[in-house]
């Protein structure tokens, strides 16, 4: 059922810290890690939303034991067959790494999804698991369902033509089943969790800047707290940002590829305080602070992109509250997530009075302020949110479909409203 929600931004300026939830990259791939693992593992603070429920649900298909924050396995080399097609919800994440998982092994597994999933590429999976020695059937279109056909793998060489953080995962997560050292290259500014989890567990290496060689072996069993989410983060940040309001995120994850947000916001003038305080199997976490407000526009191109892709719509939320005008440029991937979110960046800052225009692999925006208004998130997690943040500096908004942002955040808007009401 969607649901719509007003949200009335704050009158003042707010103060607040705030424990977010367990980042939603790092349990998808510790969940299956743990599965992939013989033995029993320890996950702890794994992300509450209905995306990681969807790779719990897959991992039990195979035989694998999730209970609470124990995940007990017989190893990947243990997986049974599933007869049933494996349901990935919206979770692109979930498909694509399972079916590299799934990839090594002898049987044939089916994964789909919802609607939106079923809308997302898929032969940019399918192609370097071929390149394995698996077989992997995507529709005639390019999308799921997507058969993977298990072999016995054989190690090899691929270079992934987008910068594809889940990709290259499961590409990783098939070539330690193969006979042989694989190794990989892609585009830069990816998240690059599963390369420095891997290399902590002495599964692989980095060969260069973006490349990485994967040595076949078994996964040991895991003990692990999962951080906090630096995207879910970004919302509490450009909250901040838009005002003369301060937040502060202890124990978030900072991997680079995660954290382009933060340089964008440092650009547009607002005071950004990064604290490393440690790391988790090599990828750093720590405290961020960040104090607005945005004063100025800025360009997001290249790497800096990729860095920043889940966050840009709220990157066009904070370009229209700032003077001058805002470019993001190589963000043709934004078309390919749970919407077009290139389109629904540019809806959302016009519904909201703003002035923004579409561009074939990005937006513009130029800054005249926001005001109250009405928008309609189009089943899209991250666009139901960045529509509720908008509201610090719009006054109100009224979201259709706020009951999206349990994907990757239940609790999401209470959360909000808290932190508008902390002094
Ligand atoms: C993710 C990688 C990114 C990101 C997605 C999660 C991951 O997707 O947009 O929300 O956990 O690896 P791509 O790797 O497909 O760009």
């Amino acid at each position: 059922m969607t649901t719509t929600r007003t949200f009335v931004g704050p009158d003042e300026p707010f103060r607040s810290t705030v424990t977010l939830p367990g980042d939603k990259s790092l349990s998808h791939r510790a969940l299956v890690l743990a599965a992939m693992a013989p033995g029993k593992s320890h996950i702890a603070r794994v992300g509450p939303g209905a995306d990681i429920a969807s790779t719990v649900t897959c991992l039990r298909c195979f035989g694998v034991v999730v209970d609470g924050t124990t995940v007990r396995s017989r190893g990947v080399g243990g997986w049974e067959p599933s007869v049933e097609m494996l349901d990935s919800g919206n979770s692109a994440s979930t498909l694509r790494m399972i079916a590299g998982a799934a990839a090594g092994r002898p049987f044939t597994t089916v994964l789909g999804g919802d609607a939106s999933l079923l809308r997302r590429p898929m032969r940019r999976l399918a192609e370097p698991l071929a390149a394995l020695g698996a077989a992997i059937v995507v529709s005639e279109d390019g999308t799921a369902p997507v058969t993977v056909r298990g072999a016995a793998l054989r190690g090899a060489q691929v270079t992934i033509p987008v910068a594809s953080a889940q990709v290259r995962t499961a590409f990783a997560f098939a070539a330690l089943q193969a006979d042989g050292e694989s190794g990989l290259d892609s585009p830069p500014g990816f998240r690059d969790h599963t390369e420095r989890w891997l290399t902590a567990l002495g599964l692989g290496t980095p060969s260069g800047p973006t490349a990485f060689r994967i040595r076949p072996g078994i996964v040991p069993e895991l003990e692990l707290s999962i951080p906090g989410d630096p995207s879910s983060a970004g919302f509490l940040w450009a909250a901040a940002a838009l005002t003369p309001s301060r937040v502060t995120t202890p124990g978030v994850s900072l991997n680079p590829g995660r954290i382009g947000l933060l340089e964008v916001i440092a650009a547009m003038g607002a005071s950004v305080e990064i604290a490393t305080a440690g790391d988790i199997l090599g990828d750093p976490v720590g405290t961020v602070t960040v104090q607005g407000p945005v004063l100025r526009g800025t360009r997001v191109t290249g790497a800096l992109t990729v860095r920043t892709l889940d966050e840009l719509p709220l990157v066009g939320v904070l370009a229209a509250v700032a003077e001058g005008e805002t470019t993001v440029t190589g963000a043709r991937e934004l078309r390919a997530k749970e919407s077009d979110r290139i389109a629904a960046t540019v809806a959302l800052v016009t519904a909201l009075g703003g002035s923004a225009e579409a561009s074939a692999d990005g937006f513009s925006v130029r800054g005249s302020g926001l005001c109250p208004g009405l928008f309609d998130a189009g089943g899209d997690h991250r666009m139901a949110m960045s529509a509720a943040v908008a509201a610090t500096a719009a006054g109100t908004v009224r979201v259709i479909g706020v009951e999206t942002a349990a994907v990757s955040w239940p609790g999401f808007a209470e959360t909000l409203e808290r932190v508008w009401s902390s002094r």
